[in-house]
Parts: C-alpha cells; sequence; structure tokens
C-alpha cells in the first residue's frame, strides 16, 4: 500500500539526512556535505558522503546511495513500511494508519488503470495491424505522422461499432466500467456503449506513465460532432492536475532547464516528432497553478506557447495571470507567440526545428512584460484609464505569493508606469526624461549582461588579454593552447588567433579580420578590462591575470562535468560513474 507523498515529505523534513545518518555513522562537516567511515563497508579513510540539500547518502567504496528510508532500510535491514513506522517515530510524528478508504482506493486504482492499460494496449494494436483501420491510419499519415510517433504516444484507433468492452464486462464490476469513463451504460439496450467510437485515440499517462484518461480526435469532416472528447474527470484522473506527456517529457529534465506548454495533443505530437520532447499540454482546460507546480518540480523555466489566434492569446493571459502566483525567484515563465492562424504543430511542420528554437530565443517575452504590456495597450493616456492600468497592475502583483519576486515585479510595473506618466511641469519633465535615458542604457546593458552566462564572460575575458597582447603569444603560444571553450563562437575565435600565431609573423589584431560585432562585445563585456588597462605595459602582471582566468575555465569544466556524471550517477548508479565523479572532485580540491 502507497504512503501518502505528503506524509513522506513531512519525514523527510523534519528529519535531515545527516541527522537520521549520525545516529549510527559518525560524520564530519565538510562543505556543503558531511564526510564520514561508510557503514557498507570495513574502511579506514572516509567515502561516505552525506548531502542535506539534496536529501541523500553517497558511498565512493561501494556505490550504495538513497535517502533517509533507504538508508534505515539497508543499515537495519527493514522493509519500507517498517522504516517508513521507525522515522516517523522519531520524527516525532504519529504512526500512519490505512483506513479503510485507502484500501478501497488502492483496489479500485488496480482495477482502473488494468482497464485502461488494456483498453490503450487493445486499440493501439488495432491502429497498427487491423485492417479495417487503414483510414485511421492514412489520416495520421496525412498530418505527418509515422509509426515511430503512433509506437511512442501509444495511438490507437477506435472503430465504429467497437466491442472490446465484451471483453471487460466478466473481469470488472459494472460499476468501475462506468465509473472509469471508457463506456457509458445505455439503460434502454442495456449494454455498454464506448465514448471515444469512431475516433483516434490519444492515452494520457499519470506521472509515472500509466494512462489514465484519453483524448479522442475525428478524423473524417463533421460539423456535429466535437472535434475532440476527453475522459472525464474520475478519482484517479484530475485534468487540472495532469499534463499530456509529462511523464516523457519529465525524463530529459537532467538534460535540459526549459519545457514547452502547448494547447495540444497534435502539438505535443508535432514538436516531438521534429526534435523538441520537452513539451507537455495542458488538457483542454485553462492552466492551473497545480500544473505549474508540477512543472517546476523538473524545470526551471516554462515557456508557454498556446495557438498564434485570439482564443490562443485568451488562454495565455489568463495562463499568465494564474501562473504567475507561483513565479519563485530561481524559475522562470515566459510566452511565445506564434504567427496568426499558426499552432506549434503546424510551424514546426513548416519550418523546422532550428527556427523553432531560434524564434524561440528572439521572441519570448517574460511574464511580467506580457502582462504589463497587454493592460498598457488597453490603457489610455488619462486620469482614470491610467489609475485603473495602475489598479490592475498592482492586484495582480499583489497575487505573487513569493515576497522577492512580488516585490521586483511591482516595482518594475510601477517604474513602468512612471515612465508612461506625463508631467505637466517643464523642470520635473525634463529631470524624468534624463532620468529614464540613463536607466534605459543601464537596464540595457544590464540585461546585455544577463544574458551571458558567467563562462561566456570569462571567455570574453581571456580573450580580451589574448587580442591586446598578440606580440606576447607570438613566442609563447603554448599559454594559450589546449583551453577549453564552451561557447562556439568564442571557440572559433581562439582558434583563428593560434592559426594565424603558427603561420604569421608579428600578427595584428586587424590581421585576424575577426567578426567585428563579437570583437566589439567582447572589448565591452570583458570585465577584465579596467585591471588590465591598469597593468598595461606589466608583462608579468598580464600573464598571472591569464592563468587566473584558465584556472577558472578549468573548473568550469570540472563542475560541468561533474554536474553531468552526477546526474548520469543518480539513474545509473554505477561504480565507475562514481570513481570519475571523485577524480574529478580531487582535481577540483587541487585546482
Ligand atoms: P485545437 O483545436 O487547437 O486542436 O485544440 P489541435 O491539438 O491543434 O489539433 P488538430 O491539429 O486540429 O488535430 C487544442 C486542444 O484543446 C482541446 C484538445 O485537448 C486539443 O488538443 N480540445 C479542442 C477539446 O478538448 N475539444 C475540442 O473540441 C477541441
Ligand atoms: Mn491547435
Amino acid at each position: 500500500m502507497k504512503y501518502p507523498k505528503n506524509y513522506l515529505d513531512e519525514i523527510k523534513t523534519r528529519l535531515k539526512v545527516s541527522t537520521v545518518v549520525s545516529r549510527t555513522v559518525n560524520l564530519k562537516k565538510r562543505g556543503k556535505e558531511f564526510v564520514g567511515l561508510s557503514p557498507f563497508k570495513n574502511e579506514k579513510t572516509p567515502s561516505f558522503t552525506v548531502n542535506d540539500d539534496k536529501e541523500f547518502y553517497h558511498c565512493f567504496a561501494t556505490s550504495e546511495h538513497g535517502n533517509i528510508f533507504d538508508f534505515v532500510m539497508k543499515t537495519q535491514n527493514l522493509k519500507f513500511g517498517e522504516a517508513v513506522k521507525f522515522l516517523a517515530n522519531l520524527a516525532g510524528m504519529q504512526p500512519y494508519t490505512f483506513s479503510k478508504q485507502d484500501e478501497e482506493r488502492e483496489k479500485e486504482w488496480k482495477e482502473y488503470s488494468s482497464i485502461y492499460n488494456q483498453y490503450v494496449e487493445f486499440y493501439h494494436e488495432e491502429i497498427l495491424r487491423n485492417e479495417e483501420a487503414v483510414i485511421a491510419r492514412e489520416y495520421l499519415k496525412k498530418r505527418n505522422l509515422s509509426k515511430k510517433e503512433v509506437k511512442k504516444f501509444k495511438i490507437g484507433y477506435v472503430e465504429k461499432n467497437p466491442k472490446f468492452y465484451e471483453k471487460l464486462i466478466n473481469q470488472f464490476s459494472k460499476k468501475i466500467l462506468t465509473d472509469c469513463g471508457l463506456f457509458y451504460f445505455d439503460e434502454k439496450k442495456k449494454i455498454f456503449v464506448e465514448r471515444f467510437r469512431n475516433r483516434i485515440i490519444f492515452p494520457i499517462n499519470n506521472i509515472s506513465g500509466t494512462p489514465i484518461g484519453i483524448g479522442g480526435r475525428i478524423f473524417q469532416d463533421n460539423n456535429y460532432l466535437a472535434k475532440y472528447i476527453n475522459s472525464p474527470e474520475t478519482r484517479f484522473f484530475k485534468k487540472g492536475s495532469n499534463l499530456y506527456n509529462l511523464d516523457l517529457a519529465r525524463k530529459l529534465s537532467n538534460k535540459i532547464d526549459h519545457v514547452y506548454l502547448v494547447e495540444g495533443y497534435m502539438d505535443v505530437i508535432g514538436l516531438a516528432k521534429n526534435g523538441i520532447e520537452n513539451v507537455v499540454a495542458n488538457l483542454g482546460t485553462s492552466l492551473t497553478e497545480k500544473q505549474i507546480l508540477v512543472l517546476n518540480q523538473f524545470f526551471d523555466d516554462i515557456i508557454i506557447c498556446f495557438d498564434g489566434d485570439e482564443s490562443g492569446y485568451k488562454a495565455a493571459l489568463r495562463a499568465a495571470e494564474s501562473s504567475i502566483k507561483e513565479l519563485k525567484p530561481e524559475k522562470k515563465i515566459s510566452f511565445l507567440f506564434l504567427p496568426e492562424k499558426e499552432d506549434p504543430d503546424s510551424f514546426i511542420n513548416k519550418n523546422g526545428m532550428e527556427a523553432f528554437t531560434k524564434f524561440t530565443k528572439e521572441t519570448k517575452v517574460p511574464i511580467h512584460i506580457f502582462i504589463f504590456n497587454h493592460y498598457m495597450k488597453q490603457t489610455i493616456n488619462d486620469p482614470s484609464s491610467m489609475a485603473i492600468f495602475e489598479k490592475t497592475l498592482r492586484s495582480i502583483a499583489n497575487t505573487i505569493k513569493d515576497n522577492f519576486i512580488k516585490k521586483y515585479i511591482l516595482e518594475y510595473f510601477l517604474e513602468q508606469i512612471s515612465l508612461l506618466t506625463p508631467h505637466s511641469n517643464y523642470r520635473r519633465k525634463k529631470f524624468y526624461n534624463k532620468k529614464e535615458k540613463s536607466l534605459k542604457t543601464t537596464q540595457k546593458y544590464f540585461n546585455e549582461t544577463q544574458s551571458l552566462s558567467p563562462i561566456e564572460l570569462k571567455e570574453f575575458s581571456l580573450l580580451y588579454i589574448v587580442l591586446n597582447n598578440i606580440n606576447i603569444f607570438q613566442e609563447n603560444r603554448y599559454l594559450i593552447e589546449n583551453i577549453k571553450f564552451f561557447t562556439k563562437e568564442n571557440k572559433i575565435v581562439l582558434e583563428k588567433v593560434l592559426n594565424e600565431l603558427k603561420t604569421k609573423n608579428n600578427l595584428k589584431l586587424d590581421d585576424l579580420l575577426l567578426d567585428s560585432q563579437l570583437v566589439d562585445k567582447i572589448f565591452k563585456f570583458a570585465s577584465i578590462k579596467h585591471i588590465l588597462n591598469n597593468n598595461k605595459n606589466d608583462q608579468q602582471k598580464v600573464l598571472e591575470l591569464l592563468e587566473e582566468i584558465k584556472r577558472d575555465l578549468k573548473n568550469y569544466e570540472l563542475e560541468y562535468r561533474i554536474e553531468e556524471l552526477e546526474s548520469k550517477f543518480s539513474k545509473d548508479l554505477s561504480e565507475s560513474t562514481f570513481n570519475e565523479i571523485r577524480e574529478l572532485k580531487k582535481l577540483q580540491n587541487i585546482n
């Protein structure tokens, strides 16, 4: 039987991993972690680490890895339920008693998921193999879908007069067959009728990949049936907390920090087919705060991309106003507006993945700017309209739960409003104009540096040193060889310098024929420039600065590699990955 997540979370919040572990292992604090002698192995040097932030322990010697429940199960040889009881007690909580209702729910869930599994599998097989399904297959082909997508999304086809319920009737009660939403009972004819007959069906899975609902689309022109119908809400299928494709998309969250949120099943499938698989859809209803919270568990950056029509825009505005409440400092929500009449599926099929990604980069709008711009468009320059404008924005900002975000968004709104406000007093106006200008340029600089990563900025500094001291490196090329850059453009510059140094004597900056925009950017943003300019003729100092940056870059590289391996490790738990992490951490300490 399953313990409710919030009960287990409560235990975890009350008990740090280090608290539990230190009952049996002597731990010493080292940085963010604790270390000690492994309880899983006889050892003299500690290879056992505990990280309270990440809520896990980790043994480098044996590759044992887990949370407090795993620890207690393994060290005390207990079953999961026993470990929960033990830890709950330690946390000063009442033992969890499963009620009769819990048992009933568990039983019903088993039946429910079994019905859905059988249903999805059966009709998926039908679309793949049944002769009669040829019309459905043709339709999907017309929509650019291949067998690969059909299989990946377990798409199915329910024929006009389906009889699958006859198979289920012997296994399940009439009650659960009606409750599950796939059938309804025709009291007159005394038979079950399939809800999704003559439709292509898209299974909606829960987060672990079990189907719990269905969306069904007609595939022949028809003006009296709804284009899509969906399973009704059931005990196990709540539209406001589920998202289509979350089960597959979430698996990418260790590699990708952003997720697209779209309107339709076909948008998800169309994007995935074109290589963008970090995508989910809300299920034909308005976006809920719960859905944002669920997505934020996996992704830091949510990009909402609805259809490029009026209803898509309205849905986006509604989504913005409800999701801004949940905005957190370390998370981002932004909006992408497609050209008129396009939806993500049509756009990507027409233009391809690269164009879609480029379009995202260039045009996505942060949530607060979208909201501001929307209400600004409705405002005219008169006191009453301005007052309503300010009131609306203030009340939206007030719904934000996080106090820091609330403060900065409100400040942003008010500052933008003040820039719009006309001042009759001439002197004041002049003052405001001036202020506005300087604000805008600093803000621009700030925004630009914000969009550069710390690594990019470091690379700029290194290139700045190189480009300003080419003569030094003519003789000492080795000083700038074997440096790993992460940014493609920067890497090209460094390679070019090295190549030219090899072949030309007395090389000058202008001989390099570098992309002048990039050079401008380097000269503008290299933070080293002030220090360097003060030490222009001191070669020793220049080289010291260079070494320092090289060291920083090396550390970035290590950090990056370690992060990569740690996320690999959390999945494969392999010893070799562990050893590699350990070696890299050693190197990191030396640096
Ligand atoms: P769309 O009409 O934009 O559909 O509705 P779509 O996903 O782009 O599909 P195609 O390309 O026409 O096949 C977006 C979503 O709204 C819900 C569905 O979840 C759909 O995917 N919807 C739409 C319904 O629930 N019922 C409807 O009648 C229409
Ligand atoms: Mn659409």
